[in-house]
């Protein structure tokens, strides 16, 4: 497996397997890998090669966030990448990426706007210019990004189809934990207790896509019963008395919106996707459940 540092020497190695006519499949990473990545690389084998990047993007974080704990595992993820098959893992520094006289950034597409766009502003403007690097510097025929952040496969769809960037960019399922927590690599900052309480998560998104499934596809009832799980408060009166234990710390959305755009929907009548953000301690988590009226 090849370790490129530099954008000009990972883009040499790219076009040459392309000017060959192979297909080349692209994972972008910040690294501390886990199975959520892995199955990226898995579905980019269909291409003939794989090549992944590992890069904690500094523009993408706020100035309140966790960028100097973001975990770093680079011996480890490479090892990884190896036995997955990869080809070539571009694995940039900060000088690279961004050297002395940088100043261009894209502006984000509108679907960035909301959700994430509010909580984190600044946050897609972060990512689009990075990912736009990345597949500069990493000209692959196909890239693959997690639907874990929903908005964020939007916003990167969006800005390659407005830039007429080349690359066909791909979303794939979440990966989850066997008692349903999406992987993240934040989630190893929880503790046992925080842990426990992520899973209001996916058991709200399982609640609202049961209550979908039932027939109920007035938006403003469904985000109502999404807030008051998360927000602890349809807890029994015996566990009322500590219903931290039973809550977020900080619900910042719970949103039903359309899946293509992200805008509002006060009826569930196209797909649609249901998503969480929240605190819990000094983590933040997100989730998201895909709201789809075929019934198969
Ligand atoms: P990172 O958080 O490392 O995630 C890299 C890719 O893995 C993203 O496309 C993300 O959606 C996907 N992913 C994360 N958890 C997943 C899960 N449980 N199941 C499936 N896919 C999952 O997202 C980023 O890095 C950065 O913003 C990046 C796009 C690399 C730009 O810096």
């Amino acid at each position: 497996m090849e370790v490129f540092n530099s954008p000009e020497a990972a883009r040499v190695f790219v076009s040459a397997l392309r000017s060959q006519g192979r297909t080349v499949g692209f994972v972008p990473t910040m690294g501390a890998l886990h199975a959520g990545h892995l199955s990226l690389v898995e579905s980019a084998r269909s291409c003939d090669a794989v090549v992944a990047s590992i890069y904690v993007n500094p523009t993408q974080f706020g100035p309140n966030e966790d960028l100097a704990k973001y975990p770093r595992t680079l011996n480890a993820d490479l090892e990884q990448l190896r036995s997955a098959g990869v080809s070539a893992v571009f694995v940039p520094t900060n000088e690279q990426m961004y050297p002395d006289g940088f100043s261009t950034t894209v502006e984000p597409p509108r679907v960035s706007e909301t959700l994430e766009g509010t909580c984190r502003p600044g946050h897609f403007r972060g990512v689009v210019t990075v990912v736009l690097k990345l597949l500069n510097a990493v000209p692959a025929s196909h890239a693959y990004f997690g639907k874990k952040d929903y908005q964020q496969w939007r916003v990167i769809e969006a800005m390659s189809h407005d830039l007429n960037v080349g690359t066909k960019i791909i979303g794939c399922e979440t990966v989850r934990e066997a008692d349903g927590l999406a992987m993240s690599s934040r989630n190893r900052y929880l503790t046992v207790e925080q842990r426990a309480r992520a899973l209001l998560l996916s058991e709200t998104l399982q609640h609202v896509e049961t209550a979908f499934r039932g027939g109920e596809i007035q938006t403003d009832i469904l985000q109502n019963s999404m807030r008051r799980m998360l927000l602890g408060e349809n807890v029994s009166a015996t566990t009322a008395n500590a219903p931290n234990l039973h809550r977020l710390d900080t619900l910042q959305y719970a949103q039903i919106v359309s899946a293509h755009d992200l805008t509002p929907l006060s009826s569930i009548d196209r797909p649609a996707v249901a998503l969480i953000a929240g605190m819990i301690g000094t983590t933040r988590l997100i989730d998201n459940r895909e709201l789809t009226l075929d019934v198969n």
